[in-house]
């Protein structure tokens, strides 16, 4: 039997929080080390021009994420790691998959209708500033996912819209010239902490409360020292359920731990105590990668061969899907 096929995109925007980590990158990395899928992962860069138009952001960031997945220890024999914009034929597959895409179904789409909405709001044309890029945004995705059959992919609820387009795409595209893709479905893991941030709500670069995942060793203990607590004093018992230290603190600590901290909030602990409890524990899991991660960013030759290695073994996947695709829409050579 075919293993199934598991593909998720990071989109190349900003560097990695601990929410990241904890929530997408490390469950991905754990699931990359077993035998029973073929994962893909890819940086999603054609993505990150929809949102950004800083040149020197969009490759700062693909060299970050790049070098956060690898120095974490995804395992590329097993795992597909490229770079999107490597792989030509999801561009192709782009366009084939918009001349066949409802404009319609491109209407209803959340990211979309937000920003006509905040238009319309401030009383401005409703198609100010939003590009075409934006607008099919979905199309570009639902061929990241197609070009590759993906069965699963792990994305946030944010996401879930574009896989339900992914879906409705590729049964268009089916319908009209034959049986060439799966049909994706969305995979969202409850079990997968939501980290909050340092003010409690969940950690996220629009909020300004997130820690990002490779602060020297100083900063990152100073970072953990910020995380909002209430007036309690030492001494004092301490809720655990309402803690935003004691939420971060448990999706790095196993069940021991967490128990041991949960009593030491019972029993009163100094707020700094935990904190600096919660720095240790959160730095002695990162120790190491970080170390490798800091090489990898200075050499930035041993990130790009990797993604070359990568990005050839999934034109090995694309490029004959593609082939098959054309010849399907009548693209063909003439004689
Ligand atoms: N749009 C996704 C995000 O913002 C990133 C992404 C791009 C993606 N292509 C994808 C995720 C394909 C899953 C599959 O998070």
């Amino acid at each position: 039997m075919n293993k199934r096929t598991i593909l998720t995109g990071i989109t190349t925007t900003g560097t990695p929080h601990l929410g990241n980590y904890v929530g997408a990158i490390k469950p991905a990395i754990q699931a990359s080390h077993g035998d029973g899928v073929r994962s893909c992962y890819f940086l999603a860069d054609y993505h990150a021009l929809i949102k950004c138009r800083d040149p020197g952001v969009v490759h700062q960031s693909t060299l970050e994420i790049a070098a956060t997945w690898l120095a974490l220890g995804l395992d590329t024999d097993k795992a597909l790691f490229y770079r999107q914009s490597d792989i030509p034929e999801i561009s192709e597959l782009t366009w084939l998959l918009t001349c066949i895409t409802a404009k319609g179904l491109m209407n209803r789409a959340h990211a979309y209708k937000a920003a006509v909405q905040e238009n319309v709001e401030k009383g401005e044309d409703s198609d100010l500033a939003i590009a075409m890029g934006l607008f099919s945004y979905p199309i570009l995705m639902a061929a990241d996912i197609l070009m590759f059959n993906a069965n699963e992919v792990p994305v946030g609820r944010d996401q879930v819209q574009h896989l339900e387009m992914a879906r409705d795409i590729a049964q268009r595209f089916n319908h009209h010239f034959g049986e060439h893709f799966i049909l994706p479905e969305a995979v969202i893991d409850d079990n997968v902490a939501v980290l909050p941030g340092t003010d409690g709500r969940k950690m996220s670069k629009s909020y300004n409360n997130s820690i990002p995942l490779w602060l020297p060793e100083k900063k990152l203990r100073k970072a953990i020292m910020k995380i909002v607590t209430n007036s309690r004093e030492p001494g004092e018992p301490k809720q655990t359920d309402d803690s935003a230290l004691f939420a971060i603190y448990s999706a790095f600590a196993s069940t021991e731990q967490r128990d041991e901290m949960k009593q030491a909030f019972a029993d009163g602990i100094a707020w700094g105590d935990a904190k600096q409890r919660c720095f240790e524990l959160i730095n002695s899991e990162l120790t190491t990668s970080r170390l490798v991660y800091e090489d990898l960013l200075s050499e930035p030759a041993k990130i790009e061969i990797r993604l070359q290695e990568g990005a050839e073994r999934a034109r090995e996947i694309a490029g004959p899907l593609m082939q098959r695709l054309r010849h399907a829409v009548g693209i063909r050579p003439l004689v």
